[in-house]
């Protein structure tokens, strides 16, 4: 299925823009989730081995996740595993129902495998997603791999507001997702980034924290940017640390942007927005080193960024990641880009002589 989709499906999505082609799989995968046999035909198609983890009390089927903002209302929850993914993370989404960024606002550079956005965390809200995941919950179709839930400041809420903002759609959606992940990085909502500064922070972990219930215990992990210089991460990672943080995401879209190869990268990259895909891997990866190294690999770390095959794969997590995120290569590859990236870092740890996959992580350092 690899080969059908890069020469038929993605030349195909190629020709129409980049938000509508994500929309039509959206679509196909929500249908498919939708009844036993479409899920069996995905699953037959794209299964990944198995390489179990077991992070933040929970085990996974193997270390590699969908990123954010794939499915930004979750509407293909069902269908994430069937593509072989092992975990996933619905959202971005916000306190208020919001539109996000005019369009177009996605844009693909096909040389570097490489995407720009500025969605500006389009979302129905967190009333409306808790709704939706309700009904699904009670008709029994809640996915059978662990769910985490990315959470960001709505764009009418001032950053001095900013803390309740993220607690209340955190309390509206503690029992739909297993552990939540607070997005202080995306680029495109104005002065977000601004959030991961310590007046902000401290105030948003200490309301978040508040609501934390103890007979219903999930984690909390604090998403960051690749473009603050590393003693600013390292003073926010101070900061999340005294507040108790559970893990850490590394990283978020970039807005730094590498010297175009061709005039169709000039012209995407001339875009306002975000960078990820493969030039972003490099970055994503010192960010995760600088983590692992400060928290002495005590602390989870999710390592996204520019994971695209099993070589980037392995390097994120013997640089300190135990889990893993993907979401522009499945743009590129399609979804057997799952399956081959999971099969091949089992093989590099045969290879290498681990006997098991939490083995392997922040190798390097040892
Ligand atoms: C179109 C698009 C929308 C995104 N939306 C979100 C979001 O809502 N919240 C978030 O934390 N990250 C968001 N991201 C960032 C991804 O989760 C991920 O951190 C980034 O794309 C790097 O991974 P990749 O190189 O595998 O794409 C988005 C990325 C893209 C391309």
């Amino acid at each position: 299925m690899g080969l059908p989709y890069r020469t038929l499906i993605f030349p195909l999505l190629k020709g129409i823009s980049s938000e509508k082609s994500h929309n039509i799989s959206i679509n196909i995968l929500s249908k498919f989730g939708q009844n036993s046999i479409g899920k069996r035909i995905l699953h037959s198609t794209y299964a990944s081995p198995e390489e179990p983890i077991e992070v933040f009390d929970t085990l996974f089927k193997h270390p590699l996740g969908l990123a954010a903002g794939f499915d930004k209302g979750a509407d293909a929850l069902s269908s994430w595993s069937s593509l072989g993914f092992s975990w996933g993370e619905y959202g971005g989404i916000t306190r208020f129902p919001q539109e996000g960024n005019p369009k177009p606002r996605m844009f693909r550079a096909n040389k570097e495998n490489a995407l720009v956005n500025r969605m500006g965390l389009n979302n129905p809200g967190a009333m409306a997603i808790k709704d939706k995941l309700l009904i699904r919950k009670s008709s029994n179709n809640w996915p059978n791999i662990p769910v985490a839930a990315n959470i960001g400041r709505s764009s009418k809420v001032s950053n001095e507001n900013s803390p309740g903002d993220y607690s209340e759609t955190l309390k509206i959606l503690w029992d739909y997702a297993d552990f939540f992940v607070l997005n202080v990085s995306s680029p495109n909502t104005p002065n977000l980034r601004e959030l991961q500064g310590q007046t902000y922070l401290d105030s948003i972990l200490q309301e978040c924290n508040k609501i934390r219930k103890i007979d219903n215990e999930k984690k909390i992990l604090l998403k960051l940017s690749p473009d603050r210089t590393n003693d600013q991460i390292l003073d926010t990672l101070d900061v999340a640390i005294r507040n108790n943080i559970d893990g850490f995401v590394a990283t978020n879209t970039t807005v730094k942007k590498p010297n175009p190869v061709n005039t169709q990268s000039r012209r995407v990259f001339s875009e306002e927005g975000g960078l990820s895909g493969r030039p972003l891997h490099n970055r994503s990866k010192e960010v995760i080193e600088l983590i692992f190294n400060h928290t002495e690999g005590k602390i989870p770390i999710v390592g996204v960024g520019g994971i695209e095959s099993s070589d980037t794969a392995w390097s994120s997590i013997i640089s300190g990641a135990s889990l893993l995120q993907l979401y522009s290569s499945l743009v590129f590859q399609g979804p057997s880009v799952v399956s081959s990236i999971v099969k091949g870092i089992k093989e590099k740890r045969i290879e290498k002589g681990f006997s098991n996959i939490s083995e392997a992580v922040g190798y390097k350092h040892k």
